[in-house]
C-alpha cells in the first residue's frame, strides 16, 4: 500500500499549491490513498465544511486536524456527517466528530489516527500516550495499516511517541511546527517515522505568514495582525509504502514540492 500524506494546509496559498502539488504526486507515486492535515486551511485559522469538502475534492481520502480544530464555528456540526474529517482523539469524551477514522479503496483498508500533543500546545487535553495503544489494539482488528498524524510542538514528545507505538502504527507523521525535519526513518519495529512532515502553502513566510509583521510582533511586542503570505508554494510531506500484510513499513521518503505561480493560474 502506497501512502501519501501532507502537512498542514496554510490558506488559499496552501489551498492552490495542493491542486497542482497532488497531480503531481500521482504521477510519481502512485498513492493508494492521500491523507492531509487541513488544520490551517481557513485563512490559516480551522477549518469550514466547504473547505473540508474542497481538499476532499482535491484528493484527500482523509483530513486530520490539531490544535486549531475548534476556530470555525460551523464544523461543529460537520463531524457527524463527515467522517472523513478526524479530529484529535484526546479530546474530552464527547467532543463532536472522531479521532480516527478507516478509508477504504481498491479493497485496501487504511486506518487514519489524529493526536494532540501536550507538551508547549494549549488545549488540556487528555494523555495521548496512555489513549493510543488500546485504540491502536482496537483498529488493528480491522487493518494492520495504520497512519497517526501526532500534532505537537516538541520534537521530544514526537519521537518519544513514535517510539511508544513503533509496530502498533504504521506510519508515524508529526505536524504542528510547519518546518520539514530530516528526520525520516523505519523504527526498528517498523514504523515509517518522520517528526514533522512541514507545511503546504507560502514558505516566502514565517511557516506561512508575511515575514515582517511577525518580526514586528517579536520586536514590539505589541497585538498584531499576522496576513498569510503567498510566495514561495510548496507541498511538504512524506510518502510511504507498507506490507498490506503486516502493516510494516517497506519505505519512507520525505518531498517539498514546489509549485510555480502561473501553474496555479492553469489549474483554476
Ligand atoms: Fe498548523
Ligand atoms: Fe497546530
Amino acid at each position: 500500500m502506497k501512502v501519501i500524506f501532507l502537512g498542514d494546509v496554510v490558506g488559499e496559498p496552501g489551498r492552490d499549491t495542493l491542486r497542482v502539488a497532488i497531480p503531481r504526486l500521482k504521477d510519481l507515486y502512485a498513492p493508494d490513498f492521500i491523507i492531509i492535515n487541513g488544520e490551517n486551511a481557513a485563512g490559516g485559522h480551522g477549518i469550514t465544511p466547504r473547505l473540508a469538502i474542497d481538499l476532499m475534492r482535491s484528493g484527500a481520502d482523509a483530513v486530520t486536524l490539531g490544535d486549531h480544530t475548534w476556530d470555525q464555528k460551523e464544523i461543529f456540526g460537520f463531524f457527524s456527517q463527515e467522517p472523513r474529517l478526524v479530529r484529535p482523539m484526546n479530546y474530552p469524551p464527547g467532543t463532536p466528530g472522531s479521532g480516527f477514522v478507516i478509508v477504504q479503496g481498491n479493497g485496501k483498508k487504511l486506518a487514519v489516527v489524529n493526536a494532540l500533543g501536550r507538551t508547549f500546545m494549549g488545549p488540556d487535553v487528555d494523555n495521548p500516550f496512555l489513549l493510543i495503544k488500546p485504540l491502536l489494539e482496537g483498529l488493528r482488528r480491522e487493518t494492520p495499516c495504520i497512519l497517526v498524524d501526532f500534532h505537537g510542538e516538541a520534537t521530544s514528545e514526537k519521537i518519544a511517541f513514535g517510539r511508544h507505538i513503533d509496530g502498533q502504527a504504521s506510519i508515524v507523521v508529526g505536524t504542528h511546527t510547519h518546518v520539514q525535519t530530516a528526520d525520516e526513518a523505519i523504527l526498528p519495529g517498523g514504523t515509517a517515522y518522520l517528526t514533522d512532515a512541514g507545511f503546504t502553502g507560502a514558505h516566502d513566510s514565517v511557516i506561512g505568514r508575511e515575514v515582517a509583521p511577525v518580526i514586528q510582533k517579536f520586536v514590539t511586542l505589541l497585538p498584531s495582525k499576522f496576513p498569510l503570505a503567498t510566495a514561495g508554494l510548496q507541498a511538504d510531506g512524506l510518502f510511504a509504502e507498507l506490507d498490506e500484510a503486516t502493516g510494516r513499513a517497506l519505505r519512507i521518503e520525505r518531498f517539498q514540492i514546489k509549485v510555480a505561480p502561473d501553474a496555479v493560474a492553469a489549474a483554476k
